[in-house]
């Protein structure tokens, strides 16, 4: 090991200080693994921080990621073909010393081998994201969803890579009878377009083990919540806080289905976690991202909102177009990964009722393109 004395000081950094919440044990197989990476991987050199490229890192999860990994003293490349006219969203971090900002697509060879070029890490986040959007737009979730991808993977090989995250999604399991929870192993049962392309994805970068020079994490995401500079109303707990909020008509289908949540920040504090953890505790493995404690039907979190928004008022019916019905069981990541949430759905809901208390997301014509994904232009 030939270590210098600012990267010796990085490695301790971030086992002891970025981590000082987690077992004592575990923070020392953190500064192992840190030295580890200043010394394998070559895209590093003489420098004391990982470069993460974050892919997608315009949208609603990779905007708040990247302001967690530069507050975590990170390098960050984010690449993103703005998709949604959402190029607002990564303004604030131009001037940043330790961020730059690429525009591309992903699907393009040249354009995704720019992206590539002297990072150590990758977080792929982009994508054509949802069910609604791939089923009104398939040829183009076909091309960026499945083309892409394959694109992506190619490239991600023979370039010494250290650590890759595939962020996917907890819809991969689809509609459940009963009342078991899903944990890793349960059987799969995507019912979206969007779903059966990230179960796509998943198989093949597991059937890499052994052919590819970068180590591969995958990580099924509960449905996301919390403030981001890119709003989503189109999903659920937004969506609903917001148009109790605003007194309009909302109508809730199948309000016994569950789902599991989860705060942004939560998810950014995890990809962190994974991206710092010892190598064998994340290679070609894949956890479900979220706590037991957010999984909720439609109902719990209308009660949610009523008890902050008491006169708000709400109807329901059954037989929606979404029939998903998942709840989903965390243990994995929580034994192996030390991670458990820490926002509740009902934080969500409090943080957005007072931003709308502050006058912000009131005037949104729906549906717009930045507020949620209902309409692309792809090409642009
Ligand atoms: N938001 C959720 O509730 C949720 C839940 C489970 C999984 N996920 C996963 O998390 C990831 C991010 O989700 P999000 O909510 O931030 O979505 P998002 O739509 O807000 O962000 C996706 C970003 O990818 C960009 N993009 C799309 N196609 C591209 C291309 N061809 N080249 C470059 N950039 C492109 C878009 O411009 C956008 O900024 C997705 O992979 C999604 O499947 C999200």
């Amino acid at each position: 090991m030939s270590l210098s004395p600012q990267q010796e000081a990085r490695a301790q950094e971030v086992a002891f200080t970025l981590n000082s919440h987690l077992p004592e044990a575990y923070r020392h197989d953190l500064l192992e693994e840190q030295r580890r990476i200043f010394d394998e991987v070559p895209s590093i050199g003489e420098s004391i921080n990982r470069t993460i490229l974050i892919v997608g890192g315009a949208g609603y999860i990779g905007s708040v990621l990247t302001g967690h990994f530069l507050g975590k003293g990170y390098r960050v490349r984010s690449f993103d073909y703005l998709m949604f006219n959402n190029g607002l969203t990564v303004t604030p971090y131009l001037a940043h010393q330790d961020y730059e900002f690429m525009r591309g697509d992903f699907a393009d060879e040249k354009d995704f081998a720019r992206a590539l070029d002297g990072v150590t890490d990758v977080v792929l986040l982009a994508g054509l994201v949802g069910d609604p959007i791939t089923k009104t737009y398939p040829e183009e979730a076909a091309k960026i969803n499945d083309d892409g991808h394959a694109t992506m993977l190619r490239l991600l090989n023979g370039r010494s890579l250290n650590k890759v995250v595939f962020v996917s999604t907890c819809s991969n399991y689809g509609l459940i009878e009963g009342d078991q929870l899903a944990d890793e192993n349960f059987e799969l049962n995507p019912l979206s377009l969007y779903a059966k392309s990230k179960v796509r994805v998943e198989k093949k970068l597991l059937s890499l083990k052994g052919k590819v020079d970068y180590t591969p994490t995958i990580l099924r995401f509960a449905t996301a919540f919390g403030l981001s500079p890119r709003m989503r109303f189109d999903l659920t707990v937004s969506e609903f806080t917001r148009d109790l909020f605003l007194g309009n008509d909302l109508l809730v289908f199948d309000a016994e289905t569950w789902r599991p949540y989860c705060h942004l920040q939560d998810f950014a504090e995890l990809i962190r976690r994974v991206l710092e953890a010892p190598l064998a505790n994340v290679a070609f493995d894949v956890f479900n991202a979220g706590g037991e404690v957010n999984n909720f039907t439609k109902q719990m979190i209308v009660d949610a909102i009523l008890e902050q928004l008491p006169n708000a008022k709400v109807r329901y019916q059954e037989h929606g177009a979404d029939p998903r019905n998942y709840r989903v069981n965390f243990a994995k990541v929580r034994e192996r990964l030390f991670f458990e949430p820490s926002h509740t759905v009902s934080d969500g809901i409090r943080e957005l009722i007072s931003a709308m208390n502050q006058g912000l997301f009131a005037e949104i014509t729906q549906p717009s393109s930045f507020y949620g994904n209902w309409e692309i232009k792809y090409p642009a």
